[in-house]
């Protein structure tokens, strides 16, 4: 569903709901004063109310069926035979944005544990022009593979050093962004999965922390959770979280991609007393973070902060951005240098990248694209000679296997997902998330909403998606004929004949 055309679901499902019950009432009333044929449909409701019954209260495997019953299972008969009427009217399965139905098809597969070969050829472009992984004519045996191992925090040496053991994980989105189940989902999911799931920048992480799972604390911009009144670094707070056993890694989030050069916005439709609490906040209004950390106004502080940070947390401490000026960044990383402060990841997010909540303006025209960043972010390391300092994490779009190892082909270490993983949660992309309104139960804090979120089942499905994207992950290395992701590079794609990688000389000149 890309239309932002809203129709209230909640209040049209009442009105079916409604609507099969009088109807019911009406046949059999019109079956015992006309004719006895009228209970035909008087029985034909009658079954019809019973699997309403079911689906809303019976099963937990869909969401949009315990929701809104009988409106839903109409949604899933006309979906299921949309690619028919698509195919001849409306928008083919490759056109939707900003995930295609062919990209969401394979994430739910994936979710659900279905095998996910398909027939007949791919559906998406395959000419001269598109970006591809090169494979070799003698593939690696699967069982020469080194086992995926990121270790954050060697290069410092830290005791803290955390070893990340799948090739995804789940990135950045706060308990305030996402509702309760939505986030004890995915938590329970990633310790399932045995991946690392980020916090966002929601501060105290209370339901990320449930379920047990491994942690990287996100501190935005607003530093919700580890700030003084004037919004300042509260050092014993951070102190106090990072000694928490779950707590492996802290991102400080210069910027994201949908939305560079501006600050975390919740709006207040969002604001639950709880979230209030959390983030030290005022109920109905927005929540909107300062465009950069106070302590950041050029390399100098912000290098001296990342230091700072390594040494209140004394864990793996990295920055988060959407790169914007690459001049910017030589200048950052050579001011690592002389500091001798090297963070120990970078999270580069494209300017494709997924949110809660952006100015329209700020996701269409700001940041580069992850494919257009990453090689540069790569290049201006090597040349700074930091590039062994420091891992590289990179989002935006990495929804499938193919998508991870090309970033990790143009210089990232290790793939982050956060759209990836609501598919996984049974995401419809109905756009809502700004809304309090989302269908599935995912970015609402309605509990009726929620309700039909499953957390076992849901949690399940992550897993899934972590385990299908792995064994992908592994499966397409070999075909490459290399035995480490460690070992790609941009040799092992095919770069259309016109492209050429983006150079930093050329950006700065
Ligand atoms: C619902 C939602 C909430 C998000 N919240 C945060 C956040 O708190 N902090 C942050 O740095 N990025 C946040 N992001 C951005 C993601 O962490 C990620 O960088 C971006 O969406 C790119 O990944 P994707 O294309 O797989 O979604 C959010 C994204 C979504 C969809």
């Amino acid at each position: 569903m890309t239309s932002t055309f809203a129709v209230d679901l909640e209040k049209t499902s009442r009105t079916a709901n409604v609507g099969i019950v009088l109807l019911f009432l009406l046949f059999g009333a019109a079956g015992i004063r006309y004719s006895f044929y009228f209970h035909f449909f008087t029985v034909a409701f009658f079954f019809l109310i019973l699997l309403n019954l079911h689906w809303r209260y019976g099963q937990r495997t869909h969401t949009l069926l315990a929701n809104f019953g009988f409106l839903a299972q109409t949604r899933y008969i006309v979906e299921s035979i949309g690619p028919e009427f698509r195919q001849y009217l409306f928008a083919s399965d490759t056109e939707e944005r900003p995930f295609s139905r062919v990209e969401r098809a394979e994430v739910y597969r994936k979710a659900k544990g279905i095998d996910s070969s398909e027939a007949f050829g791919t559906l998406l472009d395959f000419g001269d022009k598109e970006l591809k992984l090169r494979h070799s004519f003698y593939p690696a045996d699967k069982d020469d593979l080194d086992a995926f191992d990121v270790a954050v925090g060697a290069a410092r040496g830290l005791d803290t050093t955390y070893h990340v053991r799948r090739p995804i994980m789940i990135s950045a989105m706060s308990y305030g962004a996402l509702g309760q189940n939505a986030v004890r989902s995915l938590a329970r999911g990633a310790k399932l999965a045995g991946t690392v799931m980020n916090t966002g920048e929601g501060g105290y992480p209370k339901y990320h922390l449930m379920e047990g799972c491994d942690l990287t604390f996100q501190m935005g911009t607003a530093k919700f959770g580890v700030r003084t009144e004037d919004g300042h670094l509260d050092e014993s707070k951070l102190a106090a979280l990072a000694a928490l056993d779950q707590i492996k890694m802290v991102e400080i989030k210069l910027s994201q991609g949908a939305k560079p050069g501006k600050g975390g916005l919740l709006p207040k439709e969002k604001v639950t007393d709880e979230i209030a609490e959390l983030r030290g906040v005022r109920l109905g209004h927005d929540v909107i973070s300062p465009a950069h950390h106070v302590e950041c106004t050029c390399a100098a502080s912000t290098v001296e902060f990342i230091g700072r940070i390594q040494q209140v947390s004394g864990l793996p401490t990295g920055i988060k951005f959407c790169l914007g000026r690459p001049d910017e960044l030589r200048a950052m990383v050579q001011e690592m240098g002389r500091q001798d402060t090297f963070p120990d990841f970078i999270t580069v997010d494209g300017g494709e990248g997924g949110t809660g909540a952006a100015p329209k303006s700020f996701m269409d025209d700001l940041g580069l694209p992850l494919f257009t960043a990453l090689p540069l972010v790569h290049r201006i390391l090597q040349e700074e000679g930091a590039r062994d300092r420091l891992v590289v994490f990179a989002a935006g779009k990495l929804v499938s296997p193919g998508r991870q190892l090309k970033a990790l082909s143009l210089g990232a270490d290790v793939a982050y997902s956060a759209r990836g993983f609501l598919l996984a949660l049974g995401c419809i992309q109905a756009l809502q998330c700004n809304r309090n309104t989302c269908p599935v139960g995912i970015t609402t804090h309605q509990a009726h909403l929620q309700r039909g979120l499953d957390i076992e089942d849901k949690a399940q499905r992550v897993a899934n998606y972590v385990g299908a994207l792995h064994h992908d992950h592994v499966e397409l290395l070999a075909a490459m004929g290399t035995t480490s992701s460690h070992r790609l590079s941009e040799k092992n794609m095919y770069l259309p004949a016109q492209t050429t990688m983006p150079s930093p000389d050329k950006e700065l000149s």
